[in-house]
């Protein structure tokens, strides 16, 4: 199993043959980072991260920024290596082996399903709150959201009076689903009109809220400390890092582009981290605004966003006509409202509206192509990678990602999405810094389009700071990772194992198949 690997120079010459042009410059990537990576997280999470830290979320950002930049440091040096699709699962297969490359794409799917899902429930609170301030109309609570799930044990647990069935987000997330059936290509120009939209939306927000930030709304700055009270899990500065590192994933667009990218060496790390800087700067000067504009006091001292405490605080704050930041489902609309730009917020609304499909597709997206090739390695059903014969889409692996994905967007909330995201996300990073530093013992002078800087310093930081906050996410969301590994494995055994290629002699590399899907979202150029 760990000496199953899939050999590096069979993988290499396939993608020496496809020999992608080479045409993307900084400027392009830095815009596809941006366009990638805004979306739920700074839109809607702002609140759930509020209610985690205060005002002291402003820590949170710059955090998970900077575990992000060091992680993305080191997926690049892989991208660029080994430029097939399968992302960090194709990665590990080729330097770690079947069994970690199995685990780490069963993980994938928590990174990419689940973050649709989250995503599709952002889509869903800012859609019904466009409705409302444009008709009126309200769907009743139990149907514009999903249960809350609380731990008894490892058994979860759920609690329906936060809502019973989140109608919305399973509209978007089938609608993205037919899409992508239906064989969607994402032009180069409507990728950009989109992330202009986005960074046009984030812009005016800072525009309207810095002239009237009050400084006192920045006091106390960190009611719940860096950890959060004891007793309390994914609390405090750094449990809200952990969790809106969920606001920076999606850079791996980047890294996936390294191949058709002109001098990948110095081209890659200026479009990762001058993404990730850009997207910094503006998620800083959101959050500095939403704080300034109406203050991001927690409800209570170390209650859980989404918890039926903090539901009921909530509630009890409405009857009195107050809504705090922290209640929101559409956190920087609701900003805009409160002081008295509804036009704006309703502009915001229709941004959020506009774009965040497009994240959902990406992420969907990703998915498919992840499954396709775990099943083109035998380690899933081959049926799951057949093609449709007229859309010449993987149609099947694409209905059931869309099915999951609108399950899980129905039954859950977005805050614990994104932790449960987050969760698979960082196990992948680590797996992908671990695999970098493995790499340059055992294969040295391989060529390295991208060399990660300073690997031995950069690449040690990036591990350790997914295991950090890892382990500051919330509980419900830590227990998932394992829970999840372990129904991974039992597949494996049951499965993969007996079946997949690589353990059966095979040498294969699936780019070249003829009926393999395209890339259904180019990169801006
Ligand atoms: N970074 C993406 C978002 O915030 C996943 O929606």
């Amino acid at each position: 199993m760990f000496g199953r690997v899939k050999p590096l120079d069979a993988i290499l010459a396939t993608a020496e043959k496809k020999g992608l042009h080479r045409s993307l410059g900084p400027i392009q990537l830095t815009l596809l980072g941006v366009g990638a990576i805004i979306g739920t997280g700074i839109f809607v999470l702002t609140a759930a991260a509020a209610q985690k830290a205060g005002p002291g979320m402003m820590w949170s950002f710059v955090i998970a920024g900077f575990v992000c930049a060091v992680a993305a440091l080191c997926y690049s040096e892989l991208a660029s290596m080994v430029p097939v699709s399968g992302s960090a699962y194709t990665y590990s297969y080729a330097v770690v082996g079947e069994l970690l490359a199995w685990m780490v794409g069963w993980a994938l799917i928590l990174e990419y399903a689940v973050a649709a899902s989250a995503v599709s429930v952002g889509w869903s609170g800012y859609f019904m709150g466009l409705v409302k301030s444009l008709t009126g109309f309200e769907l009743p609570a139990m149907l514009r959201a999903g249960p809350t799930w609380t731990m008894n044990g490892v058994i979860p647990h759920p609690d329906f009076s936060t809502g019973l069935i989140n109608v919305p987000a399973i509209f978007v997330a089938l609608a993205v689903t037919a899409l992508l059936v239906r064989g969607t290509k994402e032009s180069a120009t409507f990728n950009a009109v989109l992330v202009a939209i986005k960074v046009a939306a984030l812009t005016m927000f800072i525009i309207l809220t810095l002239p009237v930030l009050d400084r006192s709304h920045f006091m106390p700055f960190a009611p719940n400390g860096w950890f959060g009270p004891a007793g309390t899990s994914g609390m405090g500065i750094v449990g809200a890092a952990s969790s809106i590192f969920f606001a920076y994933v999606g850079f791996d667009a980047v890294s996936t582009a390294a191949e058709e990218t002109k001098d990948p060496q110095r081209n890659v790390p200026i479009g990762l981290i001058g993404s990730l800087a850009l997207c910094t700067i503006f998620y800083l000067l959101v959050a500095a605004g939403a704080i300034g504009a109406i203050g991001a006091q927690p409800t209570g001292m170390g209650v859980p966003p989404g918890s039926a405490e903090f539901t009921q605080q909530c509630a009890a704050l409405a009857a009195q006509g107050q809504e705090p930041l922290v209640c929101s489902n559409e956190a920087l609309a609701h900003v805009l409202r409160a002081v008295n730009y509804s036009w704006a917020g309703d502009l915001i609304g229709l941004a959020a509206n506009l774009a965040l499909p497009s994240v959902i597709l990406m992420m969907m997206f990703g998915q498919t192509r992840i499954f396709f090739v775990m099943a083109r390695d035998g380690l899933l059903p081959e049926k799951l990678a057949s093609v449709h014969p007229k859309w010449k889409t993987p149609h099947v692996v694409t209905i059931v990602t869309g099915v999951f994905v609108a399950i899980a967007a129905a039954l859950l909330p977005v805050g614990q999405l994104a932790d449960i995201s987050n969760s698979g996300t960082l196990f992948a990073f680590f797996m992908v810094a671990l695999a970098v530093l493995i790499l340059r013992l055992r294969d040295p002078n391989r060529v390295r389009p991208f060399r990660t800087p300073l690997v031995w310093v950069i690449g040690p930081i990036a591990a350790v700071g997914c295991v950090f906050l890892f382990f500051n996410l919330p509980f419900e969301a830590m227990i998932v990772l394992p829970v999840w590994g372990a129904i991974g494995l039992v597949f494996y055994f049951a499965y993969g194992f007996r079946m997949s290629h690589v353990g059966r002699g095979l040498v294969e590399v699936h780019e070249e198949d003829e009926d393999v899907p395209p890339q259904s979202v180019p990169p801006i150029s």
